[in-house]
């Protein structure tokens, strides 16, 4: 390469920089911030239903999933400014956890990923999506199926019949269950306005 060719090609390399930094949010920087949300989110839960469920056995723990799961997303919501919910495409309460397009896009290939046996646990999207209300970083991180879940979510097998019948009782059209280790549960869905 010649010396004009060379400062040409550094011009060319150069020249977007600028622009592109100041225009584009920092998505490395939003990712990290909501891979940590949605890491609390699940330690959190999974400390208050451990802790039910050594005391008060899964019957009891089915209200720690009902009241404290939206609890800690709300707090986290105000904590972070950003939308934090739980989502799934099976889910137990509809009203809460129904995903919409771009979640149900994302979680039908978390489910593709795992069945080809891509650890659940590293399933997660990051993207930048233009909304009618504006511009706004979304985040899905996958929730994998581990044992303790599968007193609730599994089959008949693993859910007694006490819990079943409480569950049914809570939510006549719950579609949460017949899940196996390894599985995709559901995801962590964070949005943020930008
Ligand atoms: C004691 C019973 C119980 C156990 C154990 C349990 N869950 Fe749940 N789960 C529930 C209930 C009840 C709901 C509905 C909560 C609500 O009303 O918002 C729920 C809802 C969810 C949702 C929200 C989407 C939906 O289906 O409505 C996800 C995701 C989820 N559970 C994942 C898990 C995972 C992962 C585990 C294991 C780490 C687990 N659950 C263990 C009872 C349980």
């Amino acid at each position: 390469m010649n010396r004009l060719a060379r400062r040409l090609a550094c011009l060319l390399v150069l020249a977007p920089l600028p622009f592109a930094a100041s225009a584009e949010p920092d998505i490395a920087a939003e990712t990290a911030q909501a891979r940590a949300t949605a890491g609390k989110l699940v330690s959190q839960l999974g400390a208050a239903l451990e802790k039910e469920m050594t005391t008060g056995g899964p019957v009891g723990a089915i209200g720690v999933c009902r009241q404290s799961a939206p609890e800690i997303a709300g707090n986290l919501s105000r904590e972070t400014g950003s939308r934090v919910t739980r989502v799934s495409l099976k889910t137990r309460n509809p009203m809460i956890g129904t995903p919409d397009a771009w979640e149900q896009a994302a979680l039908a290939e978390f489910d593709r990923k795992a069945a080809a046996g891509e650890k659940p646990e590293t399933l997660e999207r990051a993207e930048l999506v233009d909304e009618p209300s504006g511009r706004v970083f979304r985040f899905l991180k996958a929730i994998p199926v581990k044992p303790v879940c599968l007193a609730c979510h599994g089959t008949p097998e693993t859910i007694a019949p006490a819990v079943r019948d409480k569950l049914l009782e809570n939510y006549p059209h719950d579609k949460a269950v017949g899940y196996g280790i390894g599985q995709v549960r559901g995801a962590v869905s964070i949005k943020k306005p930008l």
